[in-house]
């Protein structure tokens, strides 16, 4: 992390785990455990636990994302739901083009691109996500494929609205597998992300950009994946639904 460039931020994203009455039960616990953290905290939650958990992070240092947001503002998109309905009610972030939405949902960098608008355009903060699979890596093209994934997503952003993107390396591989990445691969990646935003944008707004790392971060490791100078945070998927184990984290990015 460069704390003096950039916000280090820790991001818990929940998937499809907890229902109302849980989320407000695991953020009363998360909430004294990181009352004095040095760093943003998030928790994006599944569509139906936001209400209960904006209720529960009132008057926190937690703020509250959502997981995805359709690019259109409304109309007959069954089963969908937009980033001004998120906005109206207080969300502040949305998780966009995550590995699990391009694999399972069909999302593609077109599509990311268009959420990713959308949800700035609604005054939304953007966690957009960004990665390789074990195949790409193996093939030597990661740092290329994730420039790419990240041009594609940013396109139309202007110089302002990259204030309000975060962007999450999450290798596939690493992602809920146990493996992560070590911290030298992470922060090569995150670099080379920062490099990318700098061909867009110039120095001065790549310095200011937050890159996190995800996949496999815990209690254990973040301290070591942290420590390294391009990564400024994390996007935690399993160890954010322990309490102690996201404090742990949250205290890792505070130092
Ligand atoms: P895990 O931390 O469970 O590997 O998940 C990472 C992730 O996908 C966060 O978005």
């Amino acid at each position: 992390m460069n704390k003096t460039l950039r916000p280090a931020v820790i991001a818990g994203n929940w998937k499809m785990n907890k229902t109302p009455a849980e989320t407000t039960a695991l953020i009363n616990e998360i909430k004294p455990l990181v009352v004095d953290a040095k760093c943003d905290v998030i928790v994006c939650v599944p569509f139906v636990d936001l209400s209960a958990a904006l209720d529960a992070t009132c008057g926190s240092n937690i703020k509250v994302g959502a997981q995805n947001c359709h690019f259109e503002k409304s109309g007959a998109y069954t089963g969908e739901i937009s980033a001004p309905m998120l906005a109206d009610m207080g969300v502040g972030y949305v998780i966009i083009g995550h590995s699990e939405r391009r694999t399972y949902f069909g999302e593609t960098d077109v599509t990311v691109n268009k959420r990713t608008l959308a949800a700035l355009e609604s005054g939304l903060k953007v966690i957009l996500c960004v990665g390789e699979y074990l195949e790409q890596r193996e093939q030597g093209i990661t740092s290329e494929l994730v420039a790419m994934q990240t041009k594609i997503a940013l396109q139309g952003v202007s110089a302002e609205n990259l204030k309000n993107v975060i962007i999450a390396y999450e290798p596939v591989w690493a992602i809920g597998t146990g493996k992560t990445a070590t911290a030298d691969q992470a922060n090569e990646v995150c670099e080379a992300i920062r490099a990318t935003v700098a061909e867009l944008y110039g120095k001065t707004a790549a310095d200011s950009v937050s890159v996190q790392y995800g996949g496999s971060m815990n209690a254990a490791n973040a301290d070591e994946l942290l420590s390294k100078p391009d990564v400024d945070g994390g996007l935690i998927g399993g160890a954010s639904l322990k309490a102690t184990d996201f404090a742990t984290i949250v205290t890792a990015a505070s130092k």
